[in-house]
């Protein structure tokens, strides 16, 4: 199918020439799926519905295999990666849909790992070899697995950004109230001290967000926006959270969404920080691994938790400068969704 293939190489050849090439290329993908915590030893009926849906592009955001391991040899992961390349519903889309990957921490090697995990130099050699990431492609050459694409042209540019908030993540200060709610793993730290992305990759993502693009979609493997909760997000330090809205507010970056994964639920949510436009997060997980009796309160979460195997969609109709956002179950029916037009993602709130 000729769209298909021109997405294809235009994602296969931006990590060689990011802006320029795939600018002039052809339409950008239209129908995005996502999706984050695929548990290898569990069975994954949920590709059926993801392949049946059609996605133009699908993004895995982390915990893509559960491999946490405690020694140089990487025993574990690779044994998960061997066993997720198996499985048939992840393997047809791995051959047939061009995709894009970032990690969290069970690919990462670490339960709520950070920049401290030993071994992440294997880690992103196994991560590398999995996706089949090019050889000449940045993201062999500089640390972390962080990167970001742009395709389509004037007028339909969308730029993905995929953050790695593993590599560089200073260690989290732990609760004093192990489960209890709103601290049930972690307290905010607003030691300045404190970094989600480290400085270099912060230098990156101020450049990426000064890029002339129509959409933009910034995935975070953990959540950005939610709050009311103490597992890992964003909020666990308050002055990056904030850093980040004073980045985009700066860089004068419109067509903001959040993708993000990690929770085992799924769920949308808004917030509009002063001086910017509304910003929206979609969090879709898991795959397989969900966390059934999640209750949380949402400050920031538009509708009920969604504690079911889910992935999330994005349809994007660039004509009429609209999207939608979704969640879907393991038949593929929509369980949440939001739509929303480009007009509303600029300027101030
Ligand atoms: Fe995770």
């Amino acid at each position: 199918m000729f769209r298909r293939r021109t997405i294809s190489q235009l994602i296969a050849t931006a990590a060689l020439l990011p802006v320029p090439a795939a600018a002039q290329g052809g339409r950008p993908p239209s129908r995005i799926a996502f999706g984050s915590c695929a548990d290898q030893a569990q069975p994954q009926p949920i590709w059926d519905a993801i392949l049946a849906w059609r996605p133009d592009l699908f993004i895995f955001m982390g915990d893509n295999v559960y491999g946490d391991f405690r020694g140089a040899d990487a025993t574990k992961l690779k044994s998960a990666y061997e066993t997720a390349s198996q499985i048939p519903g992840y393997a047809r889309l791995r051959e047939t849909v061009p995709h894009l990957a970032v990690w969290d921490d069970h690919d990462y090697g670490k339960n709520d790992g950070g920049v401290e995990f030993p071994y992440k130099a294997v880690a992103k050699d196994e991560f590398l070899k999995f996706w089949k990431v090019p050889a000449t492609d940045i993201r062999r050459t500089r640390d972390g697995i962080y990167t970001s694409q742009i395709v389509g042209p004037p007028g339909m540019r969308l730029q993905i950004m995929l953050l790695d908030v593993r590599w560089f993540r200073s260690p989290l200060k732990p609760t004093d109230k192990r489960g209890a709610p709103g601290k049930q793993r972690y307290l905010p730290d607003p030691d300045p001290a404190k970094t989600m992305l480290g400085d270099i990759q912060w230098r990156w993502l101020g450049n990426e967000l000064r890029k002339p693009a129509d959409l933009r979609l910034i995935v975070s493997s953990t959540q950005v926006l939610a709050e009311g909760h103490g597992f890992e997000r964003w909020g666990n330090f308050p002055l990056e959270r904030q850093k980040l809205f004073d980045t985009i507010r700066t860089a004068g970056a419109n067509g903001i969404v959040f993708l993000s994964g990690d929770r085992h639920i799924g769920a949308l949510y808004r917030e509009a920080p002063p001086g910017l436009y509304p910003l929206l997060e979609v969090t879709s997980s898991g795959l397989n691994k969900v966390y059934a009796t999640a209750r949380e309160p949402g400050p920031n979460r538009v509708g009920d938790l969604l504690a079911a195997a889910n992935f999330g969609t994005l349809d994007i109709d660039w004509p009429g400068r609209r999207l939608t956002l979704a969640l879907r179950d393991v038949q593929g029916d929509v369980r949440r969704s939001l739509a929303i037009r480009f007009d509303e993602l600029r300027g101030a709130g």
